[in-house]
């Protein structure tokens, strides 16, 4: 598909940190994409532009109603030399249905992954290449009109910008300490928990922060109306696998559709591994542990892609899982799956684009 941008490339580039200073999301490249949204009129203006701060009314609704959304996907620069992006499609398909939810306009899937492809090039020189890191990208939607009424903006930008990003894991991939969270909760059936917005993460720091100051390094989050389904372990899909079998949370209106839970589930399919997709009780987790049969628990997400989980504690049960070792299956679904993400590995799915 054509995609006609305007391009302004930038006088000032900055300097590129380098590769072991890099942190996640801290530092931003020379250029982002933006496109501005009038009703009557539809998405205008695509272009590319230096990276610069916006300026917005400050009655802007984004600021007080919070109507705004975003997504989370990386570019890698393989051995090739290429710049290559893992599923993209998968994240404007989502970054739709999370603007459907919060009442805003719809964008162009295609033309937003033709723009995407220019933005990257037009940075391809930010993709660091050492081993673990990638070219961090976040599309995201903001409301714009000034105006305290309670209804959708009539205005909204969507800016695209690039963060070149570390390995998530700085000393290597370390199984977390988890906090299984009774009091707060992250979403409930019916709310905004699968659609990717602001609000969802503003509304799980406190339990996070609690967590951290009880020792934990992250809360595995149950559903609102019972409290006793998993439902997401901090900002990721969560998985356990269970005499031979693995469990995911089934997506329920509150859980958010991840793209690294779904080629996680393709990917354990095609090895052959059993995949239950379930209501699963903390319950039918604490009786699997008792009788030894919770082998492995990790959480999947863009940013870490895979994270293991070493200990859960629930109520009075501490649960220390596989001897707070990083289980067989987590370590190989981690391999693979950045195997593919760098070009290490056949993509027998077709994922990286
Ligand atoms: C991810 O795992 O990629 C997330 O959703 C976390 C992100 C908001 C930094």
């Amino acid at each position: 598909m054509e995609c006609q941008l305007k391009i302004t490339l930038t006088e000032q580039r900055k300097e590129k940190p380098a590769s072991d200073k890099l942190g996640f999301g801290v530092h931003f490249t020379d250029h982002m994409f933006t496109m501005d949204y009038t009703e009557g009129k539809g998405w205008h203006d695509p272009q590319i532009v230096p990276y610069s701060p916006v300026t917005l009314d400050p009655a802007a609704m984004v600021f007080h109603y919070g109507q705004t959304v975003f997504e989370g996907l990386k570019a890698y620069r393989n051995k090739d030399d290429r710049a290559w992006l893992f599923r993209p499609d998968q994240n404007f398909k989502r970054l739709n249905r999370s603007l459907s939810r919060l009442s805003m306009p719809l964008i162009d899937e295609d033309f937003m992954l033709e723009a995407l492809k220019q933005l990257v090039a037009t940075e391809k020189e930010w993709i660091p290449t050492e081993s673990g890191t990638s070219l961090y990208i976040r599309p995201f939607v903001i409301a714009t009109e000034a105006c305290f009424g309670v209804r959708a903006s009539h205005t909204y930008k969507l800016i695209i910008l690039l963060s070149p990003v570390g390995a998530y894991y700085a000393g290597g991939m370390k199984p977390v300490k988890i906090y299984v969270e009774n009091h707060y909760v992250r979403a409930v059936r019916g709310g905004t928990g699968n659609a990717k917005t602001a609000g969802n993460y503003a509304g799980s720091l406190k339990a996070q922060e609690e967590a951290k100051e009880k020792g934990y390094e992250q809360v595995l989050w149950l559903d609102g109306i019972e409290n006793k389904y998993v439902e997401e372990v901090g900002s990721m899909n969560v998985f356990f696998k269970v005499n031979g079998e693995v469990w995911v949370p089934e997506l329920n209106g509150s859980i958010l559709e991840g793209i690294t839970r779904d080629s996680t589930i393709h990917m354990l399919k095609d090895w052959g591994v059993p995949v239950v997709e379930k209501r699963i009780s903390m319950e039918d987790l604490y009786e699997a542990y008792t009788k030894g049969e919770l082998e492995e628990a990790f959480g999947t997400g863009t940013a870490a892609v895979i994270s293991p989980i070493g200990e859960m504690s629930w109520n009075e049960h501490k649960m220390v899982i596989n001897n707070a070792q990083i289980g067989e299956l987590t370590s190989k679904l981690y391999d693979q799956m950045t195997g593919i993400q760098y070009g290490l590995v056949e993509d027998k799915f077709g994922w990286s684009v």
